[in-house]
């Protein structure tokens, strides 16, 4: 049963019209095809590879299908809205191929008439629309391997940043060791490879406490204290 089932979706791929290997058309080198503040189109059955960052448009509507190209860092593609509607299909990488690199959406309401039912700034599908997002894979969350003091802008860790994907520029919280706001920190600069350890900016805004910890407790009658560790934060 499951395999009739993968041999369907296989066929369904295969009469498909123009998801299959055709290479999509380069956006860059059709520069005529939206001006800036004009109300754009992906027309049913073209495949257009957004590789570069296009003049800023009233509107985009994709019925074909845009692809982001995955090679590129810091594009940006800036328009009152984003639809996509029919078959079309909106690719930002794949589970397969993730997007490694920046991608900015920058929705600004700028179109002169709204669209009749979805307003005035938005990035929606309708119908059969497809809108895949698949960014690189991430550890979100570690712990500190020792206390960072108020002031301090290097911080160590419990495991590579690297193998968690971190890099120069992304933004991270430590949470507070005690009461207090989680205020956001850039990563500035990665220790040398297999160092474990981040460069913040601003510096700590407080004490945080990391690692392990000696817990000290004398209960009553005991003649000797409890000992014990505790991995903090
Ligand atoms: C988004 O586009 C508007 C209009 O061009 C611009 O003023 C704004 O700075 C852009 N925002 C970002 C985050 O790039």
């Amino acid at each position: 049963m499951a395999f009739l089932l993968c041999l369907g979706l296989l066929l369904a791929d295969l009469v498909t019209p123009f998801v299959g290997a055709a290479s999509p058309k380069s956006w860059s080198s059709m520069p005529n095809r939206c001006a800036a503040g004009s109300n754009c189109v992906v027309p049913a059955e073209e495949h257009w590879l957004l590789d570069w960052s296009p003049p800023e448009l009233a509107s985009l509507t994709i019925r074909g299908k845009l692809e982001w190209d995955r090679g590129i860092d810091d594009l940006q593609l800036t328009a009152g809205y984003v639809l996509v509607e029919g078959k079309g299909t909106l690719e930002i990488g794949t589970e397969s191929q993730p997007m490694s690199n920046l991608a900015t959406i920058n929705l600004t309401d700028a179109q002169a008439s709204p669209h009749p039912t979805l307003g005035s700034r938005f990035l929606a599908g309708q119908d059969k629309a497809q809108i895949l997002m698949h960014g690189r894979p991430l550890g979100t969350w570690t712990l500190l391997a020792r206390d960072v003091a108020q002031g301090e802008s290097e911080m160590e860790l419990k495991e590579d940043p690297r193998a968690l994907s971190w890099r120069i520029g992304d933004v991270i919280g430590i949470a507070t060791t005690n009461r207090g706001r989680t205020q956001p920190y850039k990563i500035v600069d990665l220790g040398p490879a297999g160092s474990k350890t981040v460069k913040i900016d601003p510096p700590a805004a407080a004490d945080y406490w990391g690692g392990w910890r000696p817990i000290h407790h004398a209960s009553g009658r005991s003649s000797s204290p409890i000992k014990c560790r505790l991995y903090v934060n």
